[in-house]
C-alpha cells in the first residue's frame, strides 16, 4: 500500500467534508477536494484556497476519476432526507456508481480507502443500542430508501473490493452530526431548530418529541474519521461513530431557546414515513481499536453552532 502524503475527499466542499479538509491540511496533508456542489458550497471551502497543499476540484463521483492520491475519503452523498429525496436516482447512483468509481481509482493507485456510511443502514432497529454486527432493519421501497440501500450497496461493494482484490478499506457508520457549515435549510433536526429559533419562527417538532437521536459535534467526528484512516491494515470496521449520550427532540428544542434566548413557541407536526424512533451508538469498537469517544458535550457543540448560524443570518 502506498504510504505518502496526499489524500483524496470526496464530499469535501460539504458539512463534514470540509471540515476534514481541514483538519488534514493542519496535520500537513496535501488534499484534493472533489465536489460537485450539489449540496457542498464553495464558501465551505474558500478559506483553504490559498493554501498550496490544497486544491478544489469541480467533479461528480458517479463519472470516473483520474488522478493521483495515497488516500480517499469518500464522503460525497447528500446527507439530509430533504436533499437525498430531492433526485432520488441521483443519490442512489452517488452511492452506488460513486464507490464503484472510488474504489475503482484505490485499486489502480493501491490506496487506502475509507466509506463515510451511516446509522441508516440500520434502519428503524429492533436493538437498541445499535451495535455493528447488527444487520439492521430497512425498508427497500420507502421514500427514504434511495439513501439506506445506496449506502448499503456500498459498504457491500467495499467488502467485496476487499475480499475479491485485497483492498485496504476502512468503513465508517457515522450518526446525527451536527456543527457549523450545515446547511441552513437542509431540514435535519439541529440547524433546523437553531434558524427558526434565531428567526423568531416556531419551533416544529415531528411527532409528540419523545423520539430521540444522539448528537455528536462535528470536532469529534472528524478526529474519529482520522483516527479511523490510520488503523492497521487489518482494521476493517464497520465501526459506528457518534455519540452515545441520548435526547429527546423535547430537550433539545428547550436548549436551543434557552441558548438562543429566543421567544420562539413549540409547535407539533406529523411524523414524515419511515422515521425511527430511537437511534443510538454502541462505541465500544470505536473505544477499543482507535481509543477513541466524543469530547463535546451538547452545550457546547450547541453554542458553537449557534453562534455559526448566528453570522451566517446576520451577513
Ligand atoms: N452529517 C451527518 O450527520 C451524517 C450522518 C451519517 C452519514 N453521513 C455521511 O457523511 C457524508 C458527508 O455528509 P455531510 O453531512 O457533510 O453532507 P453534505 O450534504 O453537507 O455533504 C455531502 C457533499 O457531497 C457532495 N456530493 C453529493 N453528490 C455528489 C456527487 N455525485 N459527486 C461529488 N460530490 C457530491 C455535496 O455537494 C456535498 O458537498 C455523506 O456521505 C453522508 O452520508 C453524515
Amino acid at each position: 500500500m502506498r504510504e505518502g502524503n496526499s489524500v483524496v475527499v470526496t464530499g469535501g466542499a460539504g458539512f463534514l467534508g470540509s471540515h476534514l479538509c481541514e483538519r488534514l491540511l493542519s496535520d500537513g496533508r496535501e488534499v484534493v477536494c472533489v465536489d460537485n456542489f450539489f449540496t457542498g458550497m464553495r464558501r465551505n471551502v474558500e478559506h483553504l484556497l490559498t493554501n498550496r497543499r490544497f486544491e478544489l476540484y469541480r467533479h461528480d463521483v458517479t463519472f470516473p476519476l483520474y488522478l493521483e492520491t495515497d488516500q480517499i475519503f469518500n464522503l460525497a452523498c447528500p446527507a439530509s432526507p430533504i436533499h437525498y429525496q430531492r433526485d432520488p436516482v441521483q443519490t442512489t447512483k452517488t452511492s452506488v456508481h460513486g464507490a464503484i468509481n472510488m474504489l475503482g481509482l484505490a485499486k489502480r493507485l493501491r490506496a487506502r480507502i475509507l466509506q463515510a456510511s451511516t446509522s441508516e443502514v440500520y434502519g428503524d432497529p429492533e436493538v437498541h443500542p445499535q451495535t455493528e454486527d447488527y444487520w439492521g432493519r430497512v425498508n427497500p421501497i420507502g421514500i427514504r430508501s434511495c439513501y439506506d440501500e445506496g449506502k448499503r450497496c456500498a459498504e457491500t461493494l467495499f467488502f467485496d473490493y476487499y475480499r475479491q482484490h485485497r483492498l485496504e478499506i476502512k468503513v465508517v457508520r457515522i450518526f446525527n452530526t451536527y456543527g457549523p457549515r450545515m446547511h441552513p435549510s437542509d431540514g435535519r433536526v439541529v440547524s433546523n431548530f437553531i434558524v427558526e429559533a434565531l428567526r423568531g419562527e416556531d419551533i416544529t417538532i415531528y411527532g409528540d418529541g419523545q423520539q430521540t437521536r444522539s448528537f455528536c459535534y462535528v470536532d469529534d467526528l472528524i478526529d474519529g474519521l482520522v483516527r479511523m484512516m490510520g488503523t492497521p491494515a487489518d482494521f476493517i470496521g464497520p465501526v459506528n461513530l457518534g455519540n452515545p449520550t441520548e435526547f429527546s427532540m423535547l430537550e433539545l428544542a428547550e436548549r436551543v431557546l434557552r441558548l438562543t434566548a429566543s421567544k420562539s413557541k413549540v409547535v407539533f407536526a406529523p411524523l414524515p414515513g419511515d422515521d425511527p424512533r430511537r437511534r443510538q451508538p454502541e462505541i465500544s469498537l470505536a473505544r477499543d481499536q482507535l481509543k477513541w469517544e466524543p469530547r463535546v458535550g451538547l452545550e457546547d457543540g450547541l453554542k458553537e453552532t449557534v453562534a455559526y448560524f448566528h453570522r451566517l443570518l446576520n451577513t
